[in-house]
């Protein structure tokens, strides 16, 4: 059993993921629609942090403004009673058929500005509600054939548009971050800025880039045959991890948003005990989509599958860290080894030419004899992991 839930564990969820109907390319719905206010509670009584939702998640596309506040003033007051928070806020460029060649980057000029006039309007939620990270996923940001796509062209618009929208968060005083989410396809064919490479390697490129990073999906990354724990860990590195969407995916296939952990077992075990002491303190929020064969009742029973599933490779990296046979066996492997500078302190090409020791006594053979032990590494953390240490 996994001890339960607290506030302190930041967990949050996606009002469109304990709210997903269950509705699929092959299928209409097979659960009944969830009320956000039910959702609120039911998440806060399994201690749950907080909620996040898309524009539309929360108020139906296309609500006059009365029925818009209607919907807010309800959500707020479910808040207020449960005390959940909103630490992210997004917005849905995707659903609706207007944006079906894309939001920021749709070829039609008239898109674009719609789509930057809805994601404005959405800032000034996310910044009335407290949010600190704003996600911008670009899931019909892209194309089926490449004749259709000037992909430089593009990523102007896009470049432009983020631009834009960070300059507008930073002239209103709103200190959200923006967060880009990467994913390589589906439902597009083809996803512009597909991976954590990729999204990173734009935010360079950007005016605003200080205040603009990344929510990586443990998922998509997987989608796109990628490891996570290293995406993840790159963004750390490069102070761009703003928030994450954690889940399970069984390898290069279609997008299955599993519980976290219901995927990649040890990839879900590295990346806790990476998040847990690689200087990672913003929201564990899950994105993933709770079976279509599930009633209500197993919607919360995933709800509370993916916090225990965290909960329990948190506790299990810490055992696995704690054990002295895992700190002889990472000595062994010479793993704290790498935190040591390849050069010495002001040591210059000249001097590196100068110190025999480093190629003309060197002996590459001998040092080639060696074995770094890491599949006693290994195994150790795979018998953590199952309970047998
Ligand atoms: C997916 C995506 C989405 C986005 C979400 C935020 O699974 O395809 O992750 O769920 O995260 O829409 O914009
Ligand atoms: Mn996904
Ligand atoms: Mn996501």
């Amino acid at each position: 059993m996994a001890q339960a839930p607290t506030r302190e564990d930041k967990f949050s969820f996606g009002l469109w993921t304990v709210g997903w109907q269950a509705n699929d390319m092959f299928g209409p719905a097979s659960r009944a629609p969830l009320d956000p206010v039910e959702a609120v509670h039911r998440l806060s009584d399994l201690g749950a942090w907080g909620i996040t939702f898309h524009d539309d998640d929360l108020i139906p596309f296309g609500s006059a403004d009365a029925e818009r506040a209607r919907h807010l003033k309800r959500f707020q007051g479910a808040l207020d009673e449960t005390g959940l928070v909103v630490p992210m806020v997004t917005t849905n460029l995707f659903s609706h058929p207007v944006f079906k060649d894309g939001g920021l980057t749709s070829n039609d000029r008239d898109v674009r500005r719609y789509a930057l006039r809805k994601v404005l309007r959405n800032l000034d939620l996310a910044a009335e509600l407290g949010a600190s990270t704003f996600v911008l996923w670009g899931g019909r940001e892209g194309s089926e054939t490449d004749a259709s796509k000037d992909v430089h062209a593009a990523l102007d618009r896009y470049r432009e548009g983020i631009d834009f929208l960070a300059q507008y968060v930073i002239d209103q005083g709103y200190g959200l971050r923006l967060a880009l989410e990467p994913k390589p396809n589906e439902p597009r064919g083809d996803i512009l800025l597909p991976t954590i490479g990729h999204a990173l390697a734009f935010i360079s490129t950007l005016d605003n880039h200080e205040i603009v990073g990344v929510n990586p999906e443990v998922g998509h990354e997987q989608m796109a045959g990628l490891n996570i724990v290293h995406g993840i860990g790159q963004a750390l590195w490069q102070g761009k991890l703003f928030h994450i969407d954690l889940n399970g995916q069984r390898g290069p296939r279609f997008d299955q948003d599993l519980v976290f952990g219901h995927g990649d077992v040890l990839s879900s075990f590295f990346l806790v005990d990476l998040l847990e002491h690689g200087g990672y303190d913003g929201p564990r929020h899950f994105d993933y989509k709770p079976l279509r064969t599930e009633n209500m009742d197993g919607v919360w029973a995933s709800a509370e599958a993916n916090m225990a599933s965290y909960l329990l490779f948190a506790e299990r990296a810490r055992a696995f860290r704690a054990d002295p046979e895992v700190q002889a066996a990472l000595d062994a492997a010479l793993v704290p080894e790498l935190a040591t500078p390849t050069l010495n302190e002001g040591e210059t090409a000249a001097d590196l030419l100068a110190d025999r020791s480093a190629f003309e006594d060197f002996d590459p053979d001998k040092a080639a004899e060696r074995g770094y032990g890491f599949i006693r590494l290994s195994q150790l953390a795979l018998e953590h992991l199952t309970g047998a240490r």
